[in-house]
């Protein structure tokens, strides 16, 4: 090989990630800073059983406790009820959290407040969250569609 061709060849490889970089760094139609407001909506066919008793989901545990798992979130209520709605804001895609003390899904991003319904109480959301069914047996929750 000489110069020229390792040249060509370092330069075309340099192409490439380059390419490959600007692909992976395109604003996804489904991550967070989405503006297609009123067409975000939650993962389908969802059915997943999270075990009560392993580490990862004690947050679960305790009233007021909620995780993320597979787009959804789930949140223990303070009457120690399971509820589970989408992930993402329907504003533009971010990632919800779940207030305890006021049984309300928040979107620090731009405010948004659900309640654990799944409705909209504050803007700039527009759409109701998706709502998923949870069933509680001994240890197991299931989280289903
Ligand atoms: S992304 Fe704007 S309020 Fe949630």
């Amino acid at each position: 090989m000489d110069r020229k061709q390792f040249l060509s060849l370092i330069g075309g490889g340099a192409a490439t990630v380059a390419l490959f970089s600007c692909t992976g760094c395109s604003k996804s139609s489904q991550g967070p800073g989405n503006n297609n407001q009123g067409t975000i909506t939650g993962p389908t066919g969802i059915d997943f059983t999270l075990d009560l008793t392993a580490s990862a989901n004690s947050a679960l545990l305790a009233n007021g406790g909620y995780l993320a798992s597979n787009g959804v979130l789930v949140a223990r209520t303070n009457a120690g009820v399971y509820i589970a709605v989408q992930q993402s804001c329907t504003h533009q895609n971010y990632p919800l959290i779940y207030n305890g003390a006021s049984d309300e899904f928040f979107c620090n991003n731009h405010g948004s407040a659900f309640s654990d319904k799944g409705v909209v109480l504050n803007s700039p959301a527009n759409r109701n969250l998706v709502v998923y069914n949870t069933t509680l047996s001994g240890t197991s929750l299931r989280v289903y569609s």
